[in-house]
């Protein structure tokens, strides 16, 4: 519709003399349809000879297209494969890859930059408005939609054959029991594997950076050390598979230091384990504070207390990280008395 077919209530609310407050316009209505703006034709609509010349850019850019595609096509015969030039400032490249991408670039730019002057300057820019219409269908257009499924039940008899009803509700009931069978292709369940570490009574705490068994003496108040368990091969799938949960951080602390009733049972001489992996999104937990005992995971900032029980005292993570029980075997080195008692990693777990 253009500006003269515009109907005169459909023009802006300043056009139709309403109230003004300093100079500013205010509709009686605030939600009154403004109307479309004023057309203003473009040169190309009322000098020909812009026409003319919008025509002849856009056939020009087109015909520039095709010239791309014509040197593309030749350069992919004729630029040997192993051809490298040097072109400033990319360096040395490819010159069949670098001859190839600048003449499909060409083509499909100027195919797009043609279409899109053409549309800019020649084609119709006549403004068109529709009303919204109701999206709820008239009263006899409902009526009419229900009588023909009234009708269309009554000729299938399907109120009449309670058999073909009944079985056909089965059928459907039944179907997407295929789509629950495909599960199975998901791979074995993970059963207990999530829940459970290697971890176990008498196993030693080996110290990771040298690869012996820690005896209480070599951990120093205010230290971090990392420990895994004795019987893992370093290297080997299974060690990547088992240290992922059961990775270890031991740090002591002075047992009058230990606020947590239960931490200080597991823990022996003020030396306590917990897990290293982060109950938020299972980062490895590398960070540690001693004058504060707080242990940082660096990924979101997730604190945690060591001599509180690892409580969370800042950042994402849901809960506390696991402890591991510990004690002194015989020989004096440090042993696990047990698994842990609760899954490690993400707070997801406490939901399983
Ligand atoms: S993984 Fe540790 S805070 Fe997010």
């Amino acid at each position: 519709m253009s500006s003269q077919e515009i109907p005169e209530d459909k023009h802006l609310p300043s056009e139709q003399g309403d109230a003004h407050h300093g100079g500013v316009a205010v509709a009686d209505d605030p939600f009154a349809d403004p109307g479309l703006p004023v057309h203003k034709p473009r040169i190309q609509d009322i000098d020909d000879r812009a026409a003319k010349r919008s025509e002849r850019t856009v056939a020009m850019l087109f015909t520039v297209s095709m010239l791309a595609t014509i040197a593309f096509i030749a350069a992919y015969v004729i630029i040997p494969v192993d051809k490298i030039v040097y072109l400033f400032p990319l360096g040395k490249v490819s010159a069949l890859n670098f001859a190839l991408g600048m003449t499909l670039g060409i083509a499909l730019f100027c195919i797009g930059a043609g279409a899109v002057h053409w549309a800019r300057t020649l084609m119709s820019d006549v403004e068109v408005a529709d009303d919204r219409h109701p999206i709820a269908a008239p009263a006899d257009v409902k009526a009419k939609v229900m009588s023909d499924f009234a009708a269309g039940a009554e000729e299938s008899a399907i109120g009449r054959r309670p058999l073909i009803r009944n079985t056909l509700l089965g059928a459907l009931a039944m179907v997407p029991l295929s789509g629950l069978v495909l599960l199975r292709d998901l791979g074995p369940l993970p059963e207990e594997k999530l829940r459970k570490t290697v971890w176990a009574k008498g196993k030693l705490l080996i110290n990771q950076n040298t690869g012996e068994p820690l005896r209480p003496e070599d951990v120093q108040v205010g230290s971090l050390t990392f420990v895994q368990p004795e019987g893992l091969e370093e290297g080997t799938h299974e060690f990547q598979t088992e240290i992922a949960k059961a990775a270890v951080m031991i740090v002591r602390i002075q047992p009058d230091d230990i606020k947590d009733k239960r931490e200080l049972e597991w823990s022996h001489d003020g030396i306590v384990a917990y897990s290293k992996i982060c109950t938020h999104v299972g980062c490895p937990i590398s960070l540690y504070e001693q004058q504060t005992h707080h242990v940082l995971c660096p990924c979101h900032q997730s604190t945690f207390d060591l001599s509180d029980g690892a409580r969370v005292i800042f950042g994402p993570a849901g809960h506390a990280l696991p402890q591991l029980r510990i004690g002194v075997n015989g020989e004096g080195f440090l042993e696990a008395l047990g698994d842990f008692e609760e899954p490690v990693g993400p707070a997801f777990w406490e939901r399983g």
